[in-house]
């Protein structure tokens, strides 16, 4: 029987996120489905109520120092103190070097390095309290290296080593953490590349699944049943671990 805590996944309103919410909710945990705009948040929500779950839409730019605090304080208070959290809120802004502007390499800082660091440092204060609790960041295969992606190829390697100090730190208070790094995963930022780069996305999947061991492109549910094991508990051994869920090897 799984023991029923509470979640937070953060970019949960699409995509990636909101996979992650549904899984986690039928895990049998309660889940905040935390994103930008708090409206958009609604029907991924519904659809957890409406299967019998219990979940809360919550608007906040995870950036924010301010609007985190109270977004995680409202967890607390309306589904009990948050123990897991999945940091997936993300955005991309490519460019080769060259033509990279300083808010293009800031913005993706903020959301997936800041992002990461506020959540976690306010969900913790839960977590070490609890003597309990899973921490599962979202990193990429672009970490390893990616053209056009310096900004976020280097905040998702970040991700990678701000993982494994949160598995030393917080380990004593029997919380994990661990990274997840997908391949291509199909969504709307893959579907927005495709765009820029003036071809269907269908046409970019068919092209990236040639490239892929396993021939496909991977879907939200790959990487939502990567999160579910990492936040199970049974999983309470396994800390500071990058996991890539790509179809194929990477390192
Ligand atoms: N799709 C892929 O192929 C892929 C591959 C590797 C890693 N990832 C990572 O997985 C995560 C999810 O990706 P996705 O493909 O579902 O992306 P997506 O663009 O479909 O969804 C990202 C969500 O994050 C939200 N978000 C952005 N900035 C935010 C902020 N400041 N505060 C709160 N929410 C914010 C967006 O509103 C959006 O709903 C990201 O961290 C991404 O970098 C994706």
């Amino acid at each position: 029987m799984t023991t029923q805590r509470v979640a937070i996944v953060t970019g949960a309103a699409r995509g990636i996120g909101a996979e992650v919410a549904r899984r986690l909710s039928s895990d049998g945990h309660a889940v905040a489905v935390l994103d930008l705009d708090e409206a958009a948040c609604q029907s991924v929500v519904d659809g957890i109520t409406a299967a019998g779950g219990r979940a809360i839409a919550v608007g906040a730019d995870v950036s924010d120092e301010g609007a985190v605090k109270a977004a995680v304080e409202r967890v607390a208070a309306e589904l009990g103190a948050p123990t897991i959290l999945v940091n997936n809120a993300g955005i991309i802004r490519d460019n080769l070097i060259f033509k990279m502007t300083v808010s293009d390499w800031d913005a993706v800082m903020a959301v997936h390095l800041r992002g990461a660091f506020l959540m976690s440092r306010e969900v913790q204060v839960h977590q070490t309290k609890e003597k309990w609790g899973r921490i599962v960041n979202l990193s990429s295969t672009s970490a390893l290296g990616n053209r056009g992606q310096v900004n976020y190829s280097a905040a998702k390697a970040g991700m990678q080593g701000f993982t494994k100090t949160l598995a030393l730190e917080l380990g004593r208070f029997g919380v994990t953490a661990n990274a997840i790094a997908p391949g291509f995963i199909a969504t709307e930022m893959t579907a927005a590349t495709a765009e820029r780069m003036g071809i269907t996305f269908d046409d970019f999947k068919t092209a990236a699944a040639r490239e892929i061991p396993v021939q496909r492109v991977g879907e939200p549910a790959d990487i939502a049943h990567a999160v579910s094991f990492y936040a199970s508990e049974g999983a309470g051994f396994v800390s500071g671990q990058v996991l890539y869920v790509a179809g194929g090897p990477k390192d």
